[in-house]
């Protein structure tokens, strides 16, 4: 059987993210299971329909990207009680037809979400909201277990780096889910 492919997409740009950390955590613990894909997307353009035909060659890779994945995990960091506008953005390129016979590359797509903060709500309210788009997409959402890591600052040794200590067999967890959710839809 083929090896399952995932695609990361951390909604963050920032190096040291929590949640580029959480989602090279997962990529560990998934070890030799599946491709495991961080998606670099920092060199997409705003979405502007005077640019969108034909789509600029970074847009294009993501949707390669995307289009040849088995699942894709979203680590969602909370902006405002929302998921940043860079995933939106992305988002949006991915949501739109690629030709007028090639339909968008999200639709029918297992979805897991996962985010961490440094408050109290562990990204939350951000994930409800991405949610609601990604269902609106057409995505096979994984809705349960999710996964909302609170308190980011207890979780990191004097360098910054996240140790996941506590939440450590909660990724496990959801590593397994959604190893799972997949390969019952290959
Ligand atoms: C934040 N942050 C934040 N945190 C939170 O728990 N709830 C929130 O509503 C917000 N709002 C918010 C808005 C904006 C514009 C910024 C830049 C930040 C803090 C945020 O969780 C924190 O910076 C995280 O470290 C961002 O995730 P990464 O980059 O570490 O993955």
């Amino acid at each position: 059987m083929k090896k399952i492919k995932i695609s990361a997409i951390v909604g963050s740009l920032r190096k040291d993210s929590f949640n580029r950390q959480l989602a090279l955590a997962a990529k560990e613990l998934i070890g030799d299971r599946a491709v495991f894909n961080l998606l670099e997307y920092q060199d997409i353009p705003l979405m502007n329909q005077d640019i969108e035909f034909p789509a600029p060659e970074s847009v294009k890779r993501v949707r390669e990207e995307v289009k040849s994945s088995d699942g894709i995990w979203f680590f969602t960091p909370e902006y405002n009680h929302f998921f940043p506008g860079v995933l939106k953005n992305l988002i949006d390129w991915l949501s739109r037809p690629v030709s007028d016979n090639e339909p968008q590359v999200l639709a029918g797509k297992p979805a897991a979400i996962s985010g961490i903060s440094p408050g109290m709500s562990g990204t939350g309210l951000a994930q409800d909201h991405l949610v609601t788009l990604i269902s609106f997409l057409n995505m096979n959402v994984m809705n349960v277990p999710r996964l909302t890591i609170p308190n980011a600052m207890q979780q990191l040794d004097s360098d910054g780096k996240l140790l996941l200590k506590s939440s450590y067999p909660y990724l496990e967890n959801q590593v397994n889910a959604f190893l799972d959710f997949i390969a019952k839809q290959m």
